[in-house]
């Protein structure tokens, strides 16, 4: 078995084969509730993480494996000190593969070099996130049954947004995808990624509008604005709240629009849960 750094580490056949198996999955539970009988998934999250760590133990748990692992950098040796590449050593010891999530980008490559189980890239800083585009392939074939001929709308933060920058990877090999990139300026898609845009002849363009870009897109993907990327504070309040989805901005939405990856709006919820203990894990997936 070999690990999953990138969404391009898998040929349009074997992403095409994943999602046949998903949805086979789905349909047929029972079929696959021993698959993973006696082997053992190690989910190392260096970064917080609810949907991601816990989508990976309920999915081992459901093929009849067994998962370990830590959720937070502190809670393992590299609070004392430890690098990637030891922890990782020591892990492929207890079990037979790994996700890794991890603040730097490249850290689950590095780990895969010096690890003898496979690693899967379960977020890596800002770079990449393979295993949510995965997830959103199977959404948009399940809502729209292709992937070709898509306008496909980007929009929040695209410069940090690891999910952006996988989903767009995967999507440039199918025909005649277009993307809308909808960001502040400060936030726009890396430049590394327009340049293989241009170099592949894809068709793309870069806006600041939501509202402008609406009615043309078949899927709309959301981001919020990463506080943990930033350096500053001070430009992260400035930018935390440029796009915020809500009915008035969908008035022009084609009707079977697909809006994938909005997480809730944080201040609506929390101004309900003020009082409520409950309300720091809204404040924390904002
Ligand atoms: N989509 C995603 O990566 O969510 P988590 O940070 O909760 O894992």
């Amino acid at each position: 078995m070999r690990s999953l750094l990138d969404i391009v580490d898998l040929s349009v056949a074997e992403i095409d084969e994943l999602i046949a198996t998903a949805n086979d999955i789905i349909a047929n539970p029972d079929k696959y509730a021993e698959k993973c009988k006696r082997k053992k998934l190690a989910t190392l999250f260096f970064e917080p993480s609810t949907r991601t760590r816990l989508s990976f133990e309920a999915a081992m748990l459901e093929l009849g494996g067994s998962v370990l692992g830590f959720s937070a950098a502190n809670n393992s040796s590299a609070a004392k000190g430890e690098s990637v590449a030891d922890t990782v050593k020591t892990v492929g010891c207890y079990a037979d593969i790994i996700a890794m999530r991890h603040p730097k980008e490249g850290a689950p490559m590095i780990a895969s070099m010096r690890c003898d189980v496979p690693i899967i890239n379960a977020g890596d800083g800002g770079h990449n996130h393979p295993t949510q585009t995965l997830a959103d392939l199977l959404t948009i074939q399940r809502e729209k049954g292709h992937f070709d001929n898509l306008v496909v709308g980007m929009c929040g933060d695209l410069k940090f947004g690891r999910t952006v920058h996988s989903l767009i990877h995967a999507l440039t090999r199918y025909k005649n995808v277009k993307f809308v990139l909808i960001s502040p300026d400060e936030l726009k898609v890396p430049e590394y990624i327009i340049d293989e845009l241009n170099k592949e002849g894809i068709p793309y363009v870069e806006t600041t509008s939501l509202e402008d870009a609406m009615p043309e897109l078949d899927i709309l993907y959301m981001t919020r604005v990463q506080q943990e990327r930033f350096f500053n504070e001070e430009d992260y309040l400035r930018l935390k709240d440029s796009y915020i989805l809500n009915a008035a901005k969908l008035v022009t939405a084609k009707k079977d629009l697909c809006i994938l990856h909005p997480l809730p709006r944080v201040n609506e919820i929390s101004v309900a849960v003020d009082n409520d203990p409950r309300a720091c894990y809204f404040k924390q997936v904002s």
